[in-house]
């Protein structure tokens, strides 16, 4: 019989995605997210919810006996690279501090499989190689530690009270869920692929390149792009890996090759037709030439064979679900200011006394 799992983080971008791939295998899924940057609309139907902050470690313990919970995804973080480096200590306390919060709510209910959402961060800048999971750790923002601590507490977590652990380190996630009724919904974006969406749709004035004189083929910076659907998929076969006695591991999550920061343009220009303006500007501070992952591992282990590895189809659906998406915001955004305009004339209507008109 398949389980039931909790997936913190579940109202947002990955996590949402990711709720889906569970219930379309037939688990049964409990997401809990305090939606503060989530949307509870991007949690699949089927799926229960609870809003609830992950450092209640008592309402977590609650939710998890409450639905005879079996194992943990645990996405819920802060993911802001820039604000990380001026609100260091946000993120340590809700990226590393909820890990603990997690981690104490699994050791007191004996939950026993833990899938946790990491990233390519905690790398640095690795250099030109293909990175393999033995590379170096050096992150060189707060929010790579905040990531990299809560490995090293999930490590010995798992060795002290048997909590058996995949971690998964994210390349650069995009994209959006096949039939476009779910994507990136980030108020607050420094995603690439979700900027150049909004530039192509002219939300934002121009596309920014933030540097382009990397030692790369191009001058710009090279990342790995794994469509949220395919690392959806790899949470699953994640979890069936701990179900099925897998040992506590870390894995690599991308495709095994890059594209420069020129030719997501590009393939983005190409795919919504718009020739959306492009500035050139300096490079921002702690970002890395190359990242690509090594996928030897994840691929052999998990017997992964990626199903949308193909730059065109992340851009496209990224810039199909952009438009859908800034339409509901129009709407959302109209209605907003009627039932402001309602309350203001209500406000107004609502006085305690009228003056009359004495009778002559
Ligand atoms: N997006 C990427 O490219 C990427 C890359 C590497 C790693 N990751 C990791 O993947 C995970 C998900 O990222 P995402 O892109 O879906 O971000 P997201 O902001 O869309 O999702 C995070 C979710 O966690 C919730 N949350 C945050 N703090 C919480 C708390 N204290 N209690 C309850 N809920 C809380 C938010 O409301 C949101 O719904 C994060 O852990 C992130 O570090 C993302």
């Amino acid at each position: 019989m398949l389980k039931n799992i909790l997936i913190t983080g579940g109202a947002g971008y990955i996590g949402s995605h990711t709720a889906r791939a569970f219930l379309d295998k037939g688990y049964g899924v409990v997401v809990v997210d305090d939606l503060s940057s989530g949307y509870l609309e991007a949690v699949p139907e089927g799926a229960g919810f609870v809003r609830a902050n992950i450092h209640n470690v008592a309402e977590i313990i609650d939710i998890i006996r409450r639905n005879d919970i079996e194992g943990v995804i645990h996405f819920a973080a802060k993911i802001i690279v820039p604000e990380s480096i001026t609100q260091p200590l946000d993120y340590y306390s809700n990226n590393t501090g909820g890990v603990l919060s997690m981690l104490h709510a699994c050791k007191a209910t004996g939950i026993d499989k833990l899938v946790f959402s990491s990233t390519a961060a905690v790398y640095g800048d690795a250099g030109s190689d293909l990175i393999t999971e033995d590379f170096p750790i050096q992150p060189i923002n707060p929010y790579g530690c905040s990531k990299y601590f809560s490995e090293r507490i999930i490590r010995d977590c798992g060795l002290a009270y048997g909590i058996n652990s995949v971690i998964l380190r994210y390349f650069n996630v995009a994209g959006a869920a096949h039939d476009i009724t779910n994507g990136q919904r980030s108020k607050i974006s420094t995603h690439l692929i979700k900027l150049a969406s909004e530039a192509a749709l002219g939300i934002i004035p121009h596309l920014k390149m933030t540097g382009t004189d990397f030692k790369t083929r191009d001058g710009t910076g090279i990342r790995d792009y794994i469509h949220v659907e395919d690392l959806a998929d790899l949470h699953t076969l994640a979890f069936e890996y701990l179900e099925n006695g897998g040992a506590s591991d870390i894995f690599n999550c991308g495709y095994g090759h890059g594209y420069s920061v020129r030719e997501v343009i590009d393939t983005m220009k190409k795919v919504s037709g718009i020739d959306f303006p492009v500035i050139e500007s300096e490079r921002r501070p702690g970002d890395a030439a190359t990242l690509v992952a090594s996928n030897a591992k994840i691929k052999k282990s998990f017997n992964w064979t990626p199903k949308r590895n193909n730059l065109e189809l992340i851009c496209r659906s990224a810039f199909q679900w952009e438009s859908i998406w800034q339409e509901r915001l129009r709407e959302i955004k109209e209605r907003e200011l009627q039932l402001k305009k309602l309350r203001e004339k209500n406000a107004g209507e609502n006085i305690k006394e009228r003056s009359f008109q004495p009778s002559a």
